[in-house]
């Protein structure tokens, strides 16, 4: 495979999207292709990469309550026409914790990617998948207490047991994200 060049923008509040671009990154690395990594809390406008110099576009977001993050909502909102005429391939993911239980999978992998897209006029997606989230309820912990009692009320529906205070749950996936990352690197 001849090296290709591969944009990576992400928006997280926790932590787990974040984690899942650089595991994408190093991944693409590994097989011998470029990845560049943006946080798109970080990124100016002025400083976007003008997309016709890659061969692929990834974007990730984080869910709360079945919203992405105002930066890529922004994002994606500013530049689908830009996105639309890309002609590499572009790839979407969530991190979310509805992803991570079988039934909820295939409702919010659709959702939460291409459904949402296409309210802001992305039309088409070559690759999308939602990935589990992260449930740190440290200290250390990104999230606020209001935003701990939120998710531990959201566990406890969902699997019938309460989480440990202090506990910290990754229920990130890494083969499916090494499977989606392969996947997406085999149709450039
Ligand atoms: C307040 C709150 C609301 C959430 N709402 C949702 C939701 O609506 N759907 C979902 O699938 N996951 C929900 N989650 C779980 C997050 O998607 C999960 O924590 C994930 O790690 C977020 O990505 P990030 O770590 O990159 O921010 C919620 C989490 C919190 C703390």
């Amino acid at each position: 495979m001849s090296e290709k060049k591969i944009l990576i923008f992400y928006g997280t509040r926790y932590g787990a999207t974040e984690g899942v671009a650089g595991k994408m990154a190093e991944l693409i690395r590994e097989k011998g292709s470029q990845a560049e990594v943006y946080n798109l809390k970080d990124l100016p406008d002025d400083r976007i990469p003008d997309f016709s110099n890659y061969d692929g576009i990834l974007i990730g977001s984080s869910i709360r309550i079945g919203q992405w993050t105002r930066d890529v909502k922004k994002f994606i909102g500013n530049k689908a026409e830009e996105l639309n005429k890309f002609k590499g391939k572009k790839g979407f993911y969530v991190c979310s914790g509805y992803a991570s239980n079988p039934d909820t999978y295939e409702k919010v992998k659709v959702e939460y990617t291409t459904d949402a897209c296409e309210k802001l006029g992305v039309k088409k997606l070559d690759l999308f998948d939602a990935f589990g989230g992260l449930m740190d309820f440290t200290d250390t912990s990104r999230m606020g207490w209001l935003e701990k009692k939120i998710l531990k009320k959201a566990a406890k529906q969902t699997t019938g047991e309460s989480a440990e205070d202090d506990s910290y749950t990754d229920l990130r996936d890494w083969d499916q994200i090494e499977k989606f990352t392969l996947e997406f690197l085999g149709k450039l």
